[in-house]
């Protein structure tokens, strides 16, 4: 009887991958069946390339059960493989690719939390000393330069503790996190503090990842925002410290040179001193550019 390459009782690595992909033939959904496939094909050819032994198998399978095991409504460490595998950053590229111009998206991160309170221009969201204090400001504008109005910046950063207020049970629920509405000519404004690097979470699977192949867990200084409008594509984006350490290094390969933006020191007595602050602190300017929605190169 002669055999063929879907024949299940031959057991070369060839033939279990023939198998595999052609129980997959009859999949009713086309996408679905091109992914599984795929996959199918990609980690055979992984497994075989390196010669992957039981005992590295074993070790996977253990990483990915604490990976579930760590994961909760507070700590999402399937975000953390995806962010510090780079594969976020590849997903935003080929999701986002934005027309010239337009203010370039990186990577979301595991602390966004939906729902922050709708801000005043100018409003602080500090509600705890956290920093040095930062006014950033700046206007929303379409690609032809024009202002939008009412177009929504949700915001969220870190403190000088290193932590985002998700990450710190004793933070107030609201703190370093809003949404803000541009004015009629685009613009916003609001007081946060300076942002600080940090590392992302490493101690578990994740950060033994990172340790185990000489790799540091650190992200430079960063403030978070989604900007969204009627009409336009939503951008989720960073501005960046450009005098930040690990720009060259970011753990999750975010970085983009169009995100750096530089914090201008600014004294007690500069007579911008917004008020609430009362000791020396930081500017920033962010304009944001909305691509149309559903534009693409
Ligand atoms: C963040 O920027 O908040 C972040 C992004 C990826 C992994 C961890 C944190
Ligand atoms: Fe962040």
């Amino acid at each position: 009887m002669t055999t063929t390459s879907t024949d299940t009782r031959r057991t070369e690595p060839e033939d279990i991958t023939a198998a595999v992909l052609a129980s997959f033939e009859g999949c009713p959904d086309e996408r679905l069946r091109t992914i599984m496939r795929s996959l199918v094909r990609h980690l055979h050819a992984l497994v075989t390339e390196v010669a992957l032994t039981e005992e590295e198998w074993e070790a996977a399978i253990r990483i990915l059960t604490e990976t579930g095991h760590v994961t909760d409504d507070r700590r999402q460490e399937f975000i953390l493989w995806s962010d510090s595998l780079g594969i976020s950053m590849v997903v935003d590229a080929l999701a986002h690719a934005k027309p010239a111009g337009a203010t370039e998206p990186t990577v979301l991160g595991p602390f966004h939390i939906p729902g922050s309170p709708l801000r005043d221009y100018g409003e602080s969201i500090v509600e705890r000393a956290a920093g040095t204090p930062a006014w950033v400001h700046g206007r929303v504008r379409d690609l032809a330069g024009a202002p939008i109005a009412c177009a929504e910046l949700d915001v969220w950063q870190n403190g000088d503790d290193l932590l985002y207020a998700v990450q710190d049970p004793n933070a107030p629920e609201e703190h370093l996190r809003g949404r803000f509405l541009t004015r009629e000519d685009g613009t916003y404004a609001f007081l946060g503090v300076r942002p600080v690097s940090y590392p992302i979470p490493h101690d578990g699977p994740v950060g033994r990842m990172l340790e185990s192949t000489g790799r540091h867990p650190w992200r430079p200084a960063h403030l978070h925002m989604m900007v969204s409008a009627p009409g336009y594509e939503t951008v989720r984006t960073h501005v960046f410290d450009a005098a930040s350490d690990y720009l060259d290094s970011d753990a999750v390969f975010a970085v983009k040179p169009s995100l750096l933006r530089n914090f201008e020191q600014r004294s007690a007595d500069d007579p911008e001193r917004p008020s609430g602050v009362d000791g020396p602190w930081c500017s920033v300017e962010n304009d944001v550019v909305l691509a149309p929605a559903a534009s693409r190169r």
